[in-house]
């Protein structure tokens, strides 16, 4: 990978601060609503993993943390075609499962991995997604629970988002 062509200029749209307010406020939703509930948040691999983290960190019920890997992404755009990476390594067989996603843009990723997921039998199966972007099909945004932020159709990066692998470690979100 190589950091010879860095795409044109960065503008800020979420700051770190921010972040971190909002990540504070969807874990204390979160932990209400499964009190006392068998949970387990599902990370979709790459783009959670930085939400994931600090994420699990604000919730303040026992759960367990999985990783799923799918993609669909060619540069900045979807390619249409999900395909899985890589399974998830336990039982979701009664468990309640909370899939944490970085972003949901035309809904690909989602309805893939809601169908697969559903054939596991949880006891339930929520989402919550840290950003998700305008003008989605109001059929997608029925099946989000909680909701980080609403941005504009922009492509975004960092805290864990990425424009051909790079800019993830950026604490905050940015376009290009
Ligand atoms: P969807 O299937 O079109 O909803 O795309 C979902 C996945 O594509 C997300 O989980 C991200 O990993 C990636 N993605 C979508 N939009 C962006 C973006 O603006 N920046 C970085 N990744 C994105
Ligand atoms: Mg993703």
């Amino acid at each position: 990978m190589s950091l010879e062509k860095p795409p044109a200029i960065l503008q800020p749209l979420i700051s770190a601060e921010d972040l971190a307010l909002r990540v504070s406020e969807l874990g204390k939703e979160i932990s209400e609503y499964y009190q006392d509930k068998d949970l387990i948040l599902m990370g979709v691999l790459k783009g959670s993993f930085i939400f994931m983290a600090d994420l699990s960190r604000s919730i303040r019920v026992n759960h367990a943390c999985e990783f799923i890997r799918v993609s669909s992404y060619h540069k900045k755009q979807s390619s249409g075609t999900v395909t899985l990476d890589f399974e998830m390594t336990q039982s979701i067989e009664g468990k309640h499962v909370l899939l944490v996603e970085d972003i949901v843009d035309t809904g690909q990723t989602l309805l893939f991995l809601k169908k697969h997921l559903m054939g596991k039998n949880p006891a339930s199966l929520r989402i919550c997604t840290l950003l998700y972007k305008q003008e989605m099909n109001p059929h997608i945004q029925r099946e989000l629970h909680w909701v980080g932020f609403e941005i504009p159709k922009l492509f975004v990066v960092g805290y864990g988002m990425d424009y051909e692998g790079l800019y993830r470690h950026l604490p905050f979100i940015g376009t290009l």
